[in-house]
């Protein structure tokens, strides 16, 4: 018998432990924190590289709104090194209004680069990286009771990233920087005078980078919906070089002294997400996003529609990347431009089309099957844990004797969930290890049919992409520029790994 991880049920979710050792260099560094947190090494992965090809105009996003962000002077916030970063600590009342929960604020940080390398920001715009990045980190208040609650929860966390350059003398940020030298070495805290916060964000919060990713420092779960501003701000040289130069990420103690600087974590992999923006202008040809209700369907469809339909018709609807001619995008296009849509009604239409929650088990007889695993995506409050996943996948690899697997195993099993959910919201393409999770429990006959269409689909879009790569030149069909080519041609290959890590009983 055949037993996959995803049939776990996760009911406890205790807290999440605070762990092992982690640094950016040396032995402890990035390419080892999978080993202690294996999160790390799995899906949906902070920070991305926000490319022109993977970005999508989406004119519902609204300007972000902050609430309280004005602190009183009389108030106290306090000023930390953790030895990966300064943290400023923020009261719980501070809280982000415009997204789909109450978002509250937790503590804000930076990563950035050194007095020899000015660049040290963790998300990058077409590959160029700015001095330094700020993260305004907020817990879903709505649904859990404090951050430590949050950070574990697909759902938990919303951060706001601002990217810095060097320029002018910012009179905000040295509300706080004027007191790092009181806080130089690892643990050190100091108490500080509040101060308006919003000053520390760009003048616009109406132009962002939005997409679904993770902590970019261990436990590296994939929890936080990130918005990143489009628009830097400004911090003299001098007041860089500070920040740079004043810390270590040593304890005052210890007899060898490490300097706190280059703290930023590596690209990571983009896992079929797209990155919706708020923006258009100075952007070409970009693409517009399907509606959730367009999206739905196509779920419904895999779920309890006709396959044979999907694997003729719809295939570009399943794989839009994949699309033989310019002709299909615009088809996508039109049929979204036929009704704007909004939380409200996306709401409203997500209630009138019920995936029947007995999908594909109806038929069997006296044996009570589990919830299949998309239900959490599909319903509206099943969250997934990330805590109790990796109790799961450990127990079960103990079980096995197949604890090496368990970066593989995990992202096994988190993937074609998170994949669902942020393909729902928009903010991914539906991969195809996902499609394939889906129509598991479908007819064979039709479910074979579907998956042999696809894969002759993405075969003939590698071939075409290794001609064009032989032959510049040529002509495409596609309609996308050259430029396009080696990110669709690398995800078009990741289709080709091993698509599930299965046990024999
Ligand atoms: C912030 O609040 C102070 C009073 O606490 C007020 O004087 C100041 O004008 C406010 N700043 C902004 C930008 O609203
Ligand atoms: C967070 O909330 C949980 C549940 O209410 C509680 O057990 C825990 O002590 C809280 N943690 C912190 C750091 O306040």
């Amino acid at each position: 018998m055949t037993i996959t991880l995803l049939f776990i049920i996760f009911i406890a979710c205790p807290l999440a432990s605070t762990g092992a050792k982690w640094t950016y260099n040396g032995p402890d560094g990035e390419h080892d924190w999978s080993s202690k947190y294996p999160f790390c090494g799995g899906a949906f992965q902070s920070p991305i590289d926000f490319q022109t090809q993977l970005l999508r105009y989406d004119p519902t996003l609204p300007p972000i709104q902050v609430q309280n962000y004005n602190l009183s002077t009389n108030e106290q916030l306090t000023l930390g090194n953790n030895g990966h970063s300064v943290l400023l600590s923020l009261p719980s009342n501070m809280y982000i209004s415009s997204l789909p929960h109450r978002y509250s604020a937790a503590q804000l940080h930076f990563h950035w680069g050194s007095s020899s390398l000015l660049t040290g920001s963790e998300h990058t715009v077409n590959g160029n990286r700015f001095a330094g990045e700020m993260h305004v980190v907020h817990f879903n208040s709505d649904k859990y009771p404090n951050i430590s609650m949050a950070v574990d929860k697909h759902d938990g966390l919303a951060v706001l990233g601002v990217f810095i350059e060097i320029g002018e003398f910012n009179p905000a940020f040295d509300k706080f920087f004027k007191y790092i030298n009181g806080i130089k070495y690892r643990d050190q805290k100091i108490q500080v005078p509040a101060f308006n916060v919003r000053a520390l964000l760009p003048a616009r919060l109406d132009e962002y980078y939005r997409y679904d990713g993770s902590l970019t420092t261990p436990p590296c779960y994939p929890s936080v919906l990130w918005t990143v501003f489009r628009k830097p701000v400004t911090i003299s040289r001098k007041q860089f070089l500070a920040l740079a130069t004043a810390l270590y990420a040593s304890y005052a103690q210890d007899s060898a002294i490490v300097p706190l600087h280059g703290n930023y974590r590596k690209l990571q992999l983009t896992d079929s997400r797209v990155v919706l923006v708020s923006f258009k202008d100075g952007l070409h040809s970009i693409f517009s996003v399907a509606s959730p209700f367009q999206r739905k369907q196509v779920i419904q469809k895999l779920l309890v529609g006709d396959l044979a339909d999907l694997a003729d018709e719809g295939l570009y609807q399943l794989l839009p990347k994949l699309s033989p001619q310019p002709g299909v995008d615009k088809k996508w296009k039109k049929t979204k431009n036929q009704g704007q849509w909004s939380q409200a009604t996306q709401k409203h239409q997500w209630s009138n089309n019920k995936v029947p929650s007995n999908t594909g088990y109806s038929s069997s007889i006296g044996k009570k099957k589990p919830t299949p695993w998309y239900m959490g995506a599909l319903g509206t409050d099943k969250g997934m844990c990330f805590v109790s996943l990796e109790e799961n996948v450990i127990h079960q690899l103990e079980r096995y004797h197949a604890k090496g697997l368990m970066v593989e195993a995990l992202r096994e099993v988190v993937f074609p969930d998170l994949n669902l959910r942020s393909y729902l919201n928009c903010r991914s393409d539906l991969d195809l290890q996902t499609i394939r999770q889906l129509i598991k429990e479908r007819s064979r006959d039709e479910a074979v049919e579907l998956e042999q269409s696809l894969t002759k689909a993405m075969l003939r879009q590698i071939r075409r992409q290794i001609k064009r790569h032989r032959n510049p030149n040529m002509e495409t069909t596609t309609g996308h520029s050259q430029a396009t080519f080696p990110k669709d041609y690398n995800s078009a290959l990741t289709y080709h790994r091993p698509q599930r890590v299965e046990w024999e009983d």
